[in-house]
């Protein structure tokens, strides 16, 4: 069996560090190590409208925008096939076939589709659309036949119910759709990185994120104001490591080689660490070192964007390729799909002959 990867994001804003060490790192990655036939990544604006309906241009705009963040980080058109769900209408053809599949009392269980409700607003009453959101996101995944589907743990009961979809589809009208499998990150703190207010969660809405498009001065003031430890307050105080935000990145993304360039006089984190522990340690050394380490990393995939959005119609033309390539795949399983539940009339003479048949022995 072939080895697909299908994931996205809903452009509903830039991307920012906690999507970076929570699924783009994984997936250029991935896209990388050579051992997938075929690598997808969509950027979900239909999903995106089902609970943005109203706000039809904020989703036409992070289009784009979340185009530039996928190959600033180093998401290779020539190697990842990058589209745009609503382009693709099979999607929509194959989600209205799988909604046969899920009960509603099935979908209301679902944690993620119940925490979105509540800070949606949506509690009195839920826009039938939203609700059916995981459905579609199964014909995203089974579209593309992927077998391995690297998201944030966030997305793990839609893996779930797509698993779910598949196996009743192949029960009930035999052998079709491959049956996914969730990549999540190796560790807990890639999986959920916090905010920089040391909220457990990285997200638009908190205004704790430090985007990929930050220029330097923004990353510096936001790395700088940073929580710490709150009774760490002279220097020579000892501090606490364990709920200090700004030790929480460097546990994500502070290497040895890092102590080197900006800071030998110590060794490693450990070091470090046992430091601040016993007090000596000031809070504005932390912060400039991890500064220093956030400036390299995200220096090359600011610059990048730049060059890109110099280049913008080089962006709509990746998205129009991705598209066509896309398209062609998800009509080979639509396909496959309607001749399993038999609803595949003009597509052969298949179904003329066995009318013919019947009728004509009157
Ligand atoms: N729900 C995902 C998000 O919120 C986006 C998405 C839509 C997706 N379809 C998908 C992710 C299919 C993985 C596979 O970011």
């Amino acid at each position: 069996m072939k080895k697909i990867i299908l994931t996205g994001d809903r452009p509903t804003g830039r991307l920012h560090l906690g999507h970076y060490v929570g699924s783009l790192k994984t997936r250029v990655d991935l896209q990388n190590s050579g051992e997938f036939d075929k690598i997808y990544i969509m950027i979900a604006d239909a999903q995106a409208l089902t609970d943005n309906f109203d706000n039809p241009s904020k989703v036409r705009d992070n289009v784009i925008e979340v185009a530039l963040d996928y190959l600033a980080v180093g998401i290779d058109p020539l190697k990842t096939t990058i589209f745009i769900q609503s382009e693709v209408s099979e999607l929509t053809e194959l989600t209205f076939y799988y909604m046969n599949l899920v009960t509603l009392s099935r979908l209301q269980r679902n944690p993620t589709v119940k925490n979105e409700i509540g800070l949606r607003g949506f509690n009195k009453s839920i826009p039938v659309g939203f609700m059916n959101y995981p459905i579609s996101q199964a014909a995203d995944i089974t579209a593309f036949d992927a077998t391995c589907v690297p998201v944030g743990v966030d997305q793990l009961p839609m893996i779930e119910q797509t698993r779910e979809i598949v196996h009743s589809f192949n029960n009930i009208y035999g052998n079709t759709l491959v049956m996914p499998e969730a990549k999540i990150p190796d560790s807990e703190l890639e999986q959920r990185l916090p905010g920089t207010d040391g909220k457990a969660k990285m997200s638009k809405s908190l205004g704790n994120c430090i985007y990929l498009a930050d220029d330097e001065a923004t990353i510096k003031k936001k790395v700088m104001s940073m929580y710490t430890d709150p009774n760490h307050i002279r220097v020579d105080d000892p501090g606490q490591v364990e709920g200090n935000v700004v030790f929480t990145y460097l546990d994500v993304f502070a290497k040895d080689e890092d102590f080197v360039k900006f800071l030998p006089e110590y060794k490693n984190l450990d070091e470090l660490k046992d430091r601040y522990r016993r007090g000596g340690l000031g809070d504005m050394v932390i912060k400039k070192f991890l500064n220093n380490i956030l400036q390299e990393l995200l220096r090359p995939i600011r610059q990048r964007r730049e060059t890109l959005s110099q280049n913008i119609e080089y962006v709509y033309r990746v998205l129009e390729n991705g598209t066509n390539d896309a398209r062609k795949h998800a009509k080979g399983t639509l396909k496959r799909v309607k001749q399993s539940m038999k609803i595949d009339y003009f597509e052969t003479d298949e179904f003329l002959k066995e009318i013919i048949d019947k009728y004509q022995e009157k």
